[in-house]
C-alpha cells in the first residue's frame, strides 16, 4: 500500500502514510499554458490511499485527474474536507444537489472513501462505493486537555454541533451545552438568548466548520456578555473565508484552532492517525 495526496492535502496525506507505515508517492504539479490542471504520479502501487481535501474548484479537479492517474490500482479515498457538502439538499427551486455530484463525480475509480466530520451524514449515501465518516471530535478534545483553561465548557453553537460538541466533552471530561441558532443569510445569523452559566469560565465553542466565522462571533459576543473570561474556538475545517480569522480574533476570541483536513498555520490537531486507523479497520 502507498499514499498520494492532492497539493492542499500534502501534510495530511504524509502523516496518514506515516499512520500507515505505508511509503508515499511524490506528484509533480503543474499547469498547461492555459491554466488546466497536469500532474504526473510515480510508481503506483497495487493498493493505493488517495487523500485530497475538496477545498476550492481547482483542488476538486486535480482530485479528480489524481484518482484517474492511479486507474489500475485498488483505490482507497479520503476526502478529509468536502466542499460543497453543504448544499446536501435543493433548498429552493432550480438548485443543484451539489454534495451528490461531487460524491458521484468522485466515486469513479475507488473502491471505497473516508470522509471526515463530513457536514451531513446522509451525504455518503450519494457515493456510489461503500463510504465511512469518521470524527475527530476525539483529537480535539484530547487537545484541548493541554490548554491551560480555567473552569472549562465547551459550546457547540446550534444543535447540529451538539453531538460533535458532546463528543469532544466526551475526550476532556468537561461539561457542555449547546445553543440554538438559525441562519439568516450565508454570513448572518441569529441565535436564540440562552443562560448558559458561564460567567468566569473559560469558553471553547466547537464547531464542525468555520467558514465566514458568523457562527462563531455571534455565539462569543453572547457568551462574553454572560461574563465569559475568556472564548476559544475549534473546528475540524479551518475554511476562514473572507478573512474569518481575524475577524474572530479582532472580535474578541481569544484563540482559534483546527484540524488538518484544511491545511492551516492554526491546524494543531492532525487527523492523520485517526485516519489510518480507520484506514487499518475497514
Ligand atoms: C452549519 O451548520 C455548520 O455546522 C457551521 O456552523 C457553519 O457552516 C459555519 O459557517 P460560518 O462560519 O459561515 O458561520
Amino acid at each position: 500500500m502507498k499514499v498520494i495526496s492532492t497539493e492542499p492535502s500534502q501534510i495530511l496525506g504524509a502523516r496518514v502514510a506515516a499512520g500507515l507505515e505505508a511509503e508515499v508517492v511524490d506528484v509533480r504539479f503543474s499547469r498547461f499554458p492555459d491554466g488546466e490542471h497536469y500532474l504526473q504520479t510515480g510508481t503506483v502501487d497495487e493498493e493505493m490511499v488517495i487523500v485530497g481535501s475538496v477545498t476550492t474548484s481547482d483542488a476538486f479537479v486535480q482530485l479528480l485527474l489524481l484518482i484517474d492517474a492511479c486507474e489500475g490500482s485498488e483505490n482507497t479515498l479520503v476526502v478529509p474536507y468536502m466542499g460543497y457538502a453543504r448544499q446536501d439538499k435543493r433548498f429552493n427551486p432550480g438548485e443543484p444537489l451539489s454534495a451528490r455530484v461531487v460524491a458521484a463525480a468522485l466515486s469513479r475509480g475507488v473502491s471505497r472513501v473516508v470522509t471526515v466530520n463530513i457536514h451531513e451524514e446522509g451525504v455518503l449515501s450519494h457515493f456510489r462505493v461503500p463510504a465511512k465518516n469518521v470524527s475527530l471530535a476525539s483529537d480535539i478534545g484530547r487537545h484541548l486537555t493541554g490548554m491551560d483553561l480555567n473552569l472549562p465548557i465547551i459550546l457547540a453553537p446550534d444543535e447540529g454541533a451538539a453531538h460533535f460538541a458532546g463528543q469532544v466533552a466526551a475526550a476532556c471530561h468537561w461539561e457542555w451545552d449547546y445553543l440554538k441558532k438559525t441562519r439568516l443569510s450565508g454570513e448572518e445569523v441569529r441565535m436564540e438568548p440562552k443562560h448558559l452559566g458561564v460567567s468566569g469560565c473559560d469558553v471553547v465553542i466547537v464547531d464542525d466548520i468555520i467558514s465566514t466565522g458568523g457562527t462563531i462571533a455571534t455565539a462569543a459576543s453572547m457568551l462574553r456578555q454572560q461574563g465569559a473570561r475568556r472564548v476559544y474556538a475549534a473546528c475540524v475545517h479551518g475554511v476562514f473565508t473572507g478573512g474569518a480569522f481575524m475577524h474572530l480574533i479582532g472580535g474578541g476570541v481569544r484563540d482559534v484552532f483546527c484540524t488538518d483536513t484544511v491545511e492551516r498555520a492554526c491546524s494543531r490537531v492532525s487527523g492523520g492517525k485517526t485516519i489510518a486507523d480507520t484506514i487499518i479497520a475497514c
